[in-house]
């Protein structure tokens, strides 16, 4: 095996991870709940049964409005690149815009709630959205002559901005790949040289925790480095965060960077019929790290993924037209891309974009926003709620706000942690789903059916309509439901949501996700390629699937493997403890032992016996086997701009090694601070 293709291929755990972290008891969806969903009829999951596949996804592809009805619903003759819904012709931009206006262009489409509390919210219409996507189309095909299956790179804000430059390239059959605000400027270049894009569109400034951020001067960055690698980009496109002023300090380049709204005063009152584009063509690309090495790209196609965000949206998130939702995450992210923009707005939903932070001002900022657009549909992840929860836990009683169904995902949720938000963000009114899914799935993958399955604290459910998942151990053998033992979790077949291949690099798609459970690479039937995830699950007798992290996450104490989130989840059970990550610190007889952080919540003092209550707590939910070599009580969490807690750099501390590049982080003082705590110096 090359070296790369080593690196390439996870690192998976052994077929028998000891799994401790219990089952919960199941929890009901509240009736008022169920009254009004989406989804109630059982007879789905027969519906959608391997017996029906893939017929069954016509259900989503009718979802939606085509130019052309499709002939095939599947093709695997590229085998694993599968085609859905061949021969069909569609167009993204009028399924979310255009289709909406005959009954619908008064309503919300987007609200946007910018990040100071002093600042107007605006409300964009479908008429207005409409308007302003195709005056935006317009300079995109006539300024810059892009036209469809050209790439454009978009470094932008949570700004409603955002989601109508997406919708404008959809117009055309533009590809986006939008790279997280956050990101640095080298980060973007990278994706730039790697989509080929001639064009960056950006914003000048945005507001984060108070500050108004120059974020211009990324692009420069970015442009510079892409050009010393071969890549030249030739305008970059500044949106204005304050329309007609400039905000950011660092100065626009002439003859490179122009104004967005500036352009707009020549395409004032322009449209641009949207492209019938075929259902196979590109949508969008998405960047995710790999295992290791440069930043992959995930295509994601327009037909199928489109439906299948409208249809798990529809079904799973239960959006009515006449629902707010909101979802925290960053479009930059996919969750951001199929359920703030493309799923909700293919429903006629309103969706919620807000700036910031969301414990900005105050702990009662989410709160607020949600009281005051009426938001009922909320969607977070477990990192936000532990964020919520440690610094103002007896918020959301403060507020009046009605959700009648919530999200989780991103990461296992500790039963303590999901509890917090069921009977304090929820008031014990709204239906959970942990959601568990991929970039690269484009959508849901396991998740209770919220209308129909009970809850299960810290369990993501069964695969969602459609999706079958399987568990094999490291010698290909099934570990089936109930087994009691966990294993890389694979989906047994393709779905329309799935990405298409990594961009430019097929052999890398088939080997990091096909290879190992393939059972005849020169197959051309699908039920010969299962994907695998890449993460280790244990598959309870009723088929809920609990995620234990990433294969790589798995510690091996003595030959006894912990999943992290388990040690995590039992150190929460103390009351005290707001949020916890264990990391594998080198040990010469155990392999590796656990070293655990914790953070508080407010008003409560590190104390030795915290540590020992923790320690304590581990042992008991877990065995003696996990008991950590150290708990240490810092005073935050080191965590990126997106709010993951960086392992990485607690392990580094940990085990003395070198903690790399911390600058990216949100918290990168924080650092120093541990390092003192842990290493003495
Ligand atoms: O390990 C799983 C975890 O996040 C990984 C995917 O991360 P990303 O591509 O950034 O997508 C995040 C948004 C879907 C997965 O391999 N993960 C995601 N959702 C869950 C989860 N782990 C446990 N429970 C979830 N609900």
């Amino acid at each position: 095996m090359s070296e790369e293709k080593e690196k390439e291929v996870t690192e998976t755990s052994e077929a028998e991870i000891a799994v401790h972290w219990g089952e919960e008891e199941y929890i009901n969806p509240p009736r008022s709940f169920v009254a009004q969903a989406n989804l109630t009829d059982e007879k789905v999951f027969e519906r959608f049964s391997l017996e029906n596949f893939p017929n069954c996804f016509k259900e989503y592809a009718d979802l939606l409005d085509w130019y052309e009805y499709w002939h095939t619903i599947l093709d695997t003759s590229d085998a694993p690149c599968f085609k859905w819904f061949v021969g069909g012709k569609i167009n993204a931009s009028y399924n979310c815009v255009d289709r909406h206006l005959a009954k619908n262009k008064n309503k919300t489409a987007i609200h946007f709630v910018p990040e100071l509390e002093e600042e107007k919210v605006e409300h964009v219409t479908y008429q207005e959205l409409y308007v302003r996507v195709n005056e935006f189309a317009a300079i995109l095909r006539d300024y810059c002559g892009l036209k469809a299956g050209d790439r454009v790179t978009l470094h932008m804000p949570m700004v409603a901005e955002l989601p109508i430059t997406m919708l404008a390239c959809a117009r055309l059959g533009i590809i986006h790949s939008q790279v997280f605000g956050g990101f640095s400027g080298q980060a973007c270049a990278d994706r730039i040289i790697d989509s080929g894009s001639e064009y960056l569109i950006t914003m000048d400034a945005y507001y984060r925790s108070g500050q108004l951020i120059d974020h211009k001067e990324k692009a420069d960055i970015a442009v510079a480095q892409a050009a010393k690698e071969g890549q030249t980009v030739k305008k970059v496109l500044v949106w204005q965060r304050y329309p007609g002023k400039y905000s950011a300090a660092t100065p626009m380049v002439e003859g490179r960077d122009v104004f967005v709204n500036e352009l707009l005063k020549d395409t004032y009152g322009k449209r641009i019929d949207p492209v019938p584009l075929p259902a196979e063509s590109v949508l969008f690309l998405m960047y995710t790290s790999g295992t290791t090495g440069k930043p992959k790209g995930a295509q994601h196609s327009l037909g199928g993924y489109l439906s299948y965000v409208a249809g798990t949206s529809k079904y799973i998130q239960d959006i009515h037209p006449e629902d707010v939702y909101w979802c925290m995450a960053d479009i930059g992210w996919i969750t951001g891309h199929s359920y703030i923009v493309y799923g909700p707005l293919a429903l006629c939903a309103s969706t919620v974009v807000y700036e910031g932070v969301p414990t900005y001002p105050d702990a009662g900022r989410s709160w607020r926003i949600a009281q005051n657009l009426d938001v009922n549909i909320f969607h977070t992840a477990p990192t936000a709620i532990r964020a919520l929860r440690k610094i103002g836990p007896d918020e959301p009683a403060k507020y009046n706000y009605n959700f009648k169904h919530m999200t989780t995902v991103g990461e296992p949720i500790e039963p303590e942690v999901w509890r917090w938000y069921y009977n304090v963000v929820g008031k014990g009114k709204a239906a959970i789903v942990d959601t568990w899914w991929q970039t690269e799935t484009g959508g849901f993958l396991c998740s209770t059916v919220p209308g129909i399955d009970p809850m299960k604290p810290g369990s993501a459910g069964r695969g969602v309509p459609g999706i079958h998942p399987i568990v094999y151990d490291n010698d290909g053998n099934v570990v089936p439901p109930g087994a009691g033992k966990a294993g890389n979790i694979c989906i047994q077949n393709p779905w329309p949501g799935m990405f298409q291949t990594i961009w430019g690099d097929r052999d890398r798609f088939v080997r990091q996700y096909f290879e190992r459970y393939c059972k005849d690479p020169n197959s051309k039937r699908w039920q010969d390629w299962p994907y695998m995830t890449g993460d280790a699950a244990v598959v309870a007798a009723d088929g809920y699937v609990r995620i234990l992290g990433r294969i790589d996450d798995v510690i091996n104490v003595s030959g006894h493997r912990l999943g992290t989130k388990e040690l995590e989840s039992a150190a929460l059970v103390v009351p005290e403890v707001a949020e916890a990550a264990v990391v594998p610190v080198k040990h010469e007889i155990k392999g590796v032992e656990p070293d655990m952080y914790i953070a508080l919540k407010p008003g409560f003092e590190a104390s030795e016996e915290l540590a020992k209550a923790v320690s304590a707590a581990i042992v008991k939910e877990i065995g003696a086997i996990a008991r950590p070599r150290k708990v240490w009580i810092v005073p935050d969490m080191p965590k990126t701009r997106s709010g993951k807690i960086m392992r990485r750099v607690l392990g580094a501390i940990s085990n003395g090694t070198d903690i790399g590049d911390v600058m990216t982080l949100a918290n990168p003082e924080i650092v120093e601070a541990i390092q003192k705590m842990v290493q003495g110096k």
